[in-house]
């Protein structure tokens, strides 16, 4: 590749064009180099398009951009984690410069600007996210519910009897702007105006416009500029309005440093875009997926306890902001690719949403999928979308009133065509028929005014979860069933990655169990597991036993890893105690099928009591060794493990004594050697044994919550029914924020100044604690 602009910029292309060639060559690879975001290939699927570099080069410079791509989902978070050395400063910027005649235009318009809260650095972007959240939070947008439902009937009214309508042009365009509009605080203005400002300035910034095109573009962004300027100079006359804008105005009396002129006048642009494309596009993709699933749209119509987890689901499959963008403000490294200071990162969100290390069977549409909400459309960390839940509350009335009123819409047959840029990313176009005479208020006039309560927030577990066959239960060994759950109605059901679990529902009781996924993943008719019945248990094992027949059914969550298994590693050595086989056992025939250099090693007290014996030994032959305590083999850990192989990975599941008694065999193994099986994520788990307990006294509530060593303020006071919002938990957002009246703070969070700190009267829930035995919280 030869890209003057990019030979010898700092953080471009790391060898030096210029330079006279070398025997090594140029470290582009030919796909790297062909990589081009304006082309129709990432237009129509962008995950897809980098599906290549997900697999092989997760991280790579792209000539053509002058961009490093990021393609994975713990590099991009990790990005996203980092917002110093990964500064947003760029997120805004045009991603493909204009020449001097437009800038000469734009300048013509007194055109400036400037940062906002999404592209603003550190310090000042905290104390001014934080000034302005207030409007964000659950309580504040439920007031606004009742008018997304008005405006979302009124546009659905005025097409419901055509039996055919383009539904981006005749809804989802309008509804999301008038309710940026409303949440802004602007009056409503000249729509059509605005939309054609609105895709000039997508295109101005994330596109590729051609020079001819440039002129037209920078003039309607020029009047885009001066239009928000008129609106917030009406706004400062009337500060006491209802809106965000307003909000900000009456802010910048308090905090006039904080929440500046600049800030007011760019923000009062980007927030009409920030909260209206995204939105939009949102639920174009939205729908258009849900239409091409038909039997997931058949569920939803059934059952509108879906919605919350299906609009995740969407936005992770397909969401409307593509890839966002970070500029590295000193040398650092992504996944072991040295990142050069003044390096800009495209970082590919969509793509990370389609991470098979992350989501098992990603591609895969599940609106059941337990972890949809990890998806990185809304990004993630300091910067993260404040406007989430009211783009999510968009979504499911959307849907909710189009699954109600229109169960028989079904896509018509069209061709998508996309605004060419990197970013963001809907259908312009989203063409849809059905049959009015069909049309279920018809019928019944009572179906208008049903409502389904709309969900701010995470979706319930219990909503999620999948009705299963009990296909057979077979006895594997003493005390052990194993159980073959297939999907009722024959259709597949998401393909999983050893190490997965399910987590059961034991019927009414209140109680689920997780269990590790032990069949073939291969095979999408069905799920296994093997049960030990544990009658010193909690009772959930004994239940299992006693209720699942073959032919009953059962409801289970999942699959879900937080277990995997790197398929990289040049050695593995599997271990299993007992019960601890299921998961190992699905890991060892993986080893198997991919040729990996294994070991496995399976003990329990009697071959009796062993399960998946029989299928092991054939499967594994040599590999597998046996110990088996009343046949006078144990398994002695000090001798298999009294070499460290730096290249191995140990993976083992079994009762905490063999756990500990591996732990300390592997002492002088290198660091994450040994990998043991978490049934929870480990993301910010407390070690309960380097922490103390403590109470949490709220005063507005009139109630004292206990907080355990094992447990965070944030969970604790939720447990308590004390709604406490929150984003990153790990932090990083400052979403999770508490007042302290009294009591000393052990602060954990990159959130709060060192000035503030010290105040002491407040702090993040998700992560902070009490150094003493007692805090007093304004709750
Ligand atoms: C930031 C996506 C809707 C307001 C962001 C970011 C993304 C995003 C990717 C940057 C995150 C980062 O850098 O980590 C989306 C998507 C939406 C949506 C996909 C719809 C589906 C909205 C709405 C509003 C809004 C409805 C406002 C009413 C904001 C604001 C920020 C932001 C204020 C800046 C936060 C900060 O930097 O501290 N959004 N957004 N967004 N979004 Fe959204
Ligand atoms: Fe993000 Fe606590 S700081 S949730």
């Amino acid at each position: 590749p030869t890209d003057p602009a990019a030979a010898g910029n700092p953080g471009g292309c790391p060898i030096d064009h210029a330079a006279p060639a070398r025997a090594q060559g140029c470290p582009v690879s030919p796909q790297a180099a062909e990589f081009d975001p304006f082309g129709d290939g990432y237009q129509q699927d962008p995950p897809d398009y980098v599906r290549w570099a997900r697999e092989r080069e997760p991280v790579f410079y792209s000539p053509k951009l002058g961009y490093w791509v990021v393609t994975r989902y713990d590099d991009i978070k990790a990005v996203f984690r980092d917002n110093h050395t990964f500064s947003p400063s760029i997120a805004l910027e045009k991603i493909t410069p204009t020449g001097p005649e437009a800038n000469a235009v734009l300048a013509s318009y007194g055109y400036a600007m400037n940062r906002t809260l999404v592209n603003e650095d550190e310090p000042a972007h905290m104390p001014r996210r934080r000034a302005l959240m207030d409007p964000f939070t659950p309580e504040a947008l439920k007031h606004h519910e009742p008018m997304v439902r008005r405006l979302t009937r009124d546009y659905v009214d005025r097409f419901i009897d055509d039996g055919r309508a383009d539904l981006v042009d005749q809804m989802l365009w309008e509804v999301p702007l008038t309710v940026a509009l409303h949440f802004l605080g602007v009056p409503e203005e000249d729509m059509d105006r605005l939309r054609a400002y609105s895709i000039a300035h997508t295109v101005n910034t994330w596109g590729r416009p051609k020079p001819e095109e440039q002129v037209a573009v920078a003039h309607a962004v020029g009047n885009f500029w001066q239009l928000a300027g008129n609106i917030l100079d009406k706004m400062r006359r009337n500060p006491d309005a209802p809106g965000w804008m307003q909000y900000g105005i009456r802010k910048q009396k308090e905090f006039p440093d904080v929440v500046t002129d600049s800030y007011l006048h760019s923000m009062m642009m980007a927030g009409i875009v920030a909260a209206h494309e995204t939105t939009a596009n949102a639920s174009a993709n939205a729908i258009k997926l849900l239409l091409q699933h038909p039997e997931a749209w058949r569920e939803l119509c059934e059952d509108p306890g879906l919605l919350p987890n299906a609009v995740e689901e969407c936005l992770r499959h397909n969401g409307s902001v593509a890839a966002w963008r970070r500029l590295a403000t000193r040398d650092t490294e992504i996944a072991g690719v040295a990142i050069p200071a003044g390096a800009r990162l495209l970082i590919v969100s969509s793509s990370a949403n389609h991470d098979e290390r992350h989501f098992a069977d990603a591609d895969f549409f599940d609106i059941r999928r337990e972890n949809a909400s990890d998806q990185l459309t809304f990004g993630y960390g300091a910067h993260q979308c404040m406007g989430k839940n009211l783009a999510r509350m968009e979504m499911q009335i959307f849907l909710e009133e189009l699954t109600r009123r229109l169960p028989h819409l079904r896509l018509a047959e069209q061709q998508f065509t996309y605004v060419p840029n990197t970013s963001f990313r809907g259908p312009e176009h989203l063409w849809v028929e059905w049959d009015p005479a069909g049309n279920p208020e018809r019928r019944d006039p009572g179906l208008l005014s049903r409502r389904q309560p709309v969900r701010i927030g995470e979706p319930s577990a219990h909503a999620i979860s999948r009705r299963l066959l009990v296909a057979s239960v077979t006895r594997a060994a003493d005390g052990i069933a194993r159980i073959r759950l297939e999907s009722p109605d024959g259709k597949p059901l998401p393909r999983w990655t050893p190490g997965s679990h399910i987590d059961v529902e034991c019927g009414d009781t209140g109680m689920s169990r997780q269990y590790s996924l032990c069949g073939d993943p291969a095979d999408a008719g069905a799920l296994e597991i093997a049960v030990l019945r544990e009658d010193a248990g909690r009772g959930g094992s004994a239940w299992i036993h006693r209720h699942l027949r073959p032919g009953g059914s059962v409801r289970a969550r999942g699959p879900r890893n937080h277990f995997r298994m790197d398929e990289s590693a040049s050695r593995l050595i599997f271990i299993a105690g007992g019960i601890g086989i299921t998961p190992i056992s699905a890991m060892a025939r993986r080893a198997r099928e991919l040729g990996l250099d294994y070991q496995l090693h399976y003990s329990g007290r009697a071959r009796g009591r062993m399960a998946l014996l029989e299928e092991l030994a054939p499967l594994h032959g040599e590999r597998l060794h046996l110990h088996i305590g009343d046949e006078g083999r144990r398994n002695d850990f000090d001798a298999l493990l009294a070499r460290p192989d730096p290249g191995a990975q140990i993976y083992a599941c079994g009762p905490e004594r063999m756990l500990a008694a591996l732990r300390q065999a592997c002492a002088a193994w290198p660091e994450d050697a040994l990998r043991v099986e978490h049934f929870h994520s480990t993301l910010a788990t407390l070690d309960p044994s380097r922490e103390h307990a403590f109470e949490a006294e709220l005063k507005d509530s009139g109630i004292v919550v206990q907080v355990p060593a094992g447990q965070t303020l944030l969970a604790a006071l939720r447990s308590a029914n004390i709604d406490v919002q929150s984003d990153c938990e790990e932090g990083l957002c400052g979403s999770c924020e508490v007042r302290v009246i009294d009591g000393a703070i052990d602060h954990r969070d990159v959130v709060l100044t060192r000035g503030e700190r010290e105040a002491g009267n407040r702090m993040m829930a998700c992560c902070s604690r009490a150094r003493g035995e007692r805090i007093v919280l304004e709750l």
